[in-house]
């Protein structure tokens, strides 16, 4: 007999309104904590109650992975608005622990702003248990996003006893943890990922946020190895010296980048077409604004990596009076060579829908780009991936990427996951991938969510991608932001200049933002 069930029975026939039963593992203990604190970068001491190693889900198979940690500044922002910055500190698609905020990153400063921080663990590529004597892998694809799922559930689950509103949660995350803060974005309440997370345990509550913050997200996988080539082909004979096996698949996965690009149907901020024609214009576009905004900063951009700029040094933006000055490093430094340009609070322009970067051209520094210079500078300072960039276990070379890791078996065997990859191996060629992995595919890309009715998409995001960011071809973030702009969301992007693979910078520009979120 399901007591839970016959009670609620009893209730509904009484004509009551019936709470959904709680289950009390899950609820979270508002006395668990301890007192703690954070000395920030400027010497401020951030003190807060720290509740820490709390399950999300009930059937936990990873105890070392599956729980989080709340933090809960003395000082809540004043406002009837407390966010909850979600961060994850997922990499390379392995696993990750509950972690304790950093001063250096964006969990001290979202304490210090007067926010409650959560700092979920999850599985991945590399989480194992023993069962029966044997190694059991516990984060392949899906399980790592589904573990963060389950932690935005928790949150939602508890949010009568938490501080903070679980309406108001920010996710954060970089690489492939920026990929997850793109998937917690994009796939809210979809049913796609219900009976994953009921056989976990998880709590019985939405699971869609309230905004996603994505640096340099690792994402649209399937698509990813032929955005890069299409993209880098360009530097094939040059700067990336790929042998004639490189080459050609290089040219085989570019072939089928346009036929892509032109079904995402994307559209410019003014809302012209964008397809494999225009496209490299539209991508030069966030490149120009980029560089546009760091000489406004007083970086000096070489001649030599692509760009032209306008010559009147008399004109409005020029060195004339009332000007801004030649191209050149400021008198304090900022802009010398090898020193990102920008520091907290500076940023290259980004879009929202009706903010497309514009320029004009009779006054403004930068007027054009040589495209494929750029690639190539881009790619002499870190070497790019050899093609296949992610699916690459197999085709040329044997070792797994992250990517192959994490859509491997429980056994620890890497896997394919692209049915151009499978065709190429070397050894045992398949036809095509199993309805289970494409499945598994399908359930890790945010672009197959964004614009349908199979989720709730979060309204906010803020994207960032580094302007000399080889990880992945710009193309990844680019359509992201572009089809989540399409679709209505509000949305921040910028590829900043001189910036590599990383993430939680700009810090002062990143909150600015939460705060005109929240405010609208
Ligand atoms: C990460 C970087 C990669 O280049 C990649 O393919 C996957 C993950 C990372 O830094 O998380």
């Amino acid at each position: 007999m399901n007591y839970k069930l016959l009670s609620a029975g009893i209730l509904l026939m009484a004509g009551s309104a019936v709470a959904p039963a709680r289950d009390s593992s899950l609820r979270f203990d508002p006395t668990a904590f301890s007192a703690q604190t954070l000395t920030m970068p400027d010497g401020t001491q951030v003190s807060f109650k720290a509740y820490e190693g709390i399950y999300y889900v009930t059937n936990v198979e990873d105890s070392v992975y599956q729980s989080l940690n709340i933090y809960v500044p003395d000082k809540l922002v004043s406002s009837d608005k407390v966010p909850i910055f979600l961060r994850t500190y997922v990499g390379g698609y392995a696993a990750s622990t509950a972690k304790s905020p950093s001063p250096a990153d964006a969990t001290g400063r979202a304490l210090k702003e007067g926010y409650v921080v959560c700092i979920p663990g999850s599985r991945g590529s590399n989480s194992t248990v023993e069962r029966n004597g044997k190694t059991i892998y516990t984060g392949t694809a899906p399980n790592g996003l589904l573990d963060l799922k389950a932690a935005v559930r928790y949150l939602r689950y508890n949010d009568d006893l938490i501080p903070g509103s679980s309406e108001l949660i920010f996710t954060d995350g970089t690489s492939a943890g920026g990929a997850m803060s793109s998937l917690l974005g994009a796939t809210g309440n979809s049913h796609d990922y219900d009976k994953y997370l009921k056989e976990m345990g998880a709590a019985d509550a939405r699971d869609d946020v309230f905004a996603a913050i994505c640096y340099c997200p690792i994402t649209d996988l399937n698509h990813a190895d032929m955005e890069y080539e299409w993209l880098y082909g360009c530097t094939n004979t040059g700067v990336r010296h790929l042998s004639e096996d490189q080459m050609v698949i290089s040219d085989e996965l570019a072939a089928e980048c346009p036929a892509y690009l032109n079904s995402l149907g994307l559209k410019d901020a003014d809302g012209n077409p964008i397809d494999a024609d225009n496209y490299k214009e539209y991508l030069k576009t966030f490149l120009i604004a980029s560089a546009h905004r760091a000489l406004q900063e007083g970086c000096e951009i070489p001649d030599t990596i692509g760009f032209t700029f306008y010559q009147d040094k008399q004109g409005p933006m020029g060195g004339g009076p009332g000007g801004m000055g030649p191209r050149g490093p400021k008198p304090d430094g900022r802009g010398q060579a090898g020193q990102p340009p920008f520091g907290d609070g500076r940023q290259a322009p980004s879009f929202g829908p009706g903010n497309a970067p514009r320029f004009n051209k009779t006054s403004d520094f930068v007027t054009g780009l040589d495209l494929d210079r750029y690639l190539s500078y881009v790619a002499s300072v870190t070497p790019l991936k050899t093609p296949p960039a992610f699916d690459q276990m197999g085709v040329l070379i044997d070792t797994p990427s992250p990517e192959n890791k994490v859509f491997g078996n429980e056994e620890g065997e890497a896997a394919n996951f692209t049915d151009f990859s499978l065709r190429h191996r070397l050894d045992n060629p398949a036809a095509e991938l199993s309805k289970d992995m494409r499945h598994r595919v399908e359930l890790m890309n945010p672009m197959n969510y964004i614009g349908s009715d199979k989720s709730t998409v979060a309204s906010n995001w803020y994207i960032r991608h580094g302007a000399k960011d080889r990880d992945t071809s710009f193309l990844v973030p680019i359509n992201l932001a572009t089809k989540l702009m399409n679709t209505g969301k509000n949305v921040d992007f910028a590829l900043p200049w001189n910036r590599p693979h990383s993430g939680d910078y700009n810090l002062d520009d990143l909150f600015n933002w939460i705060k005109t979120t929240l405010a609208q």
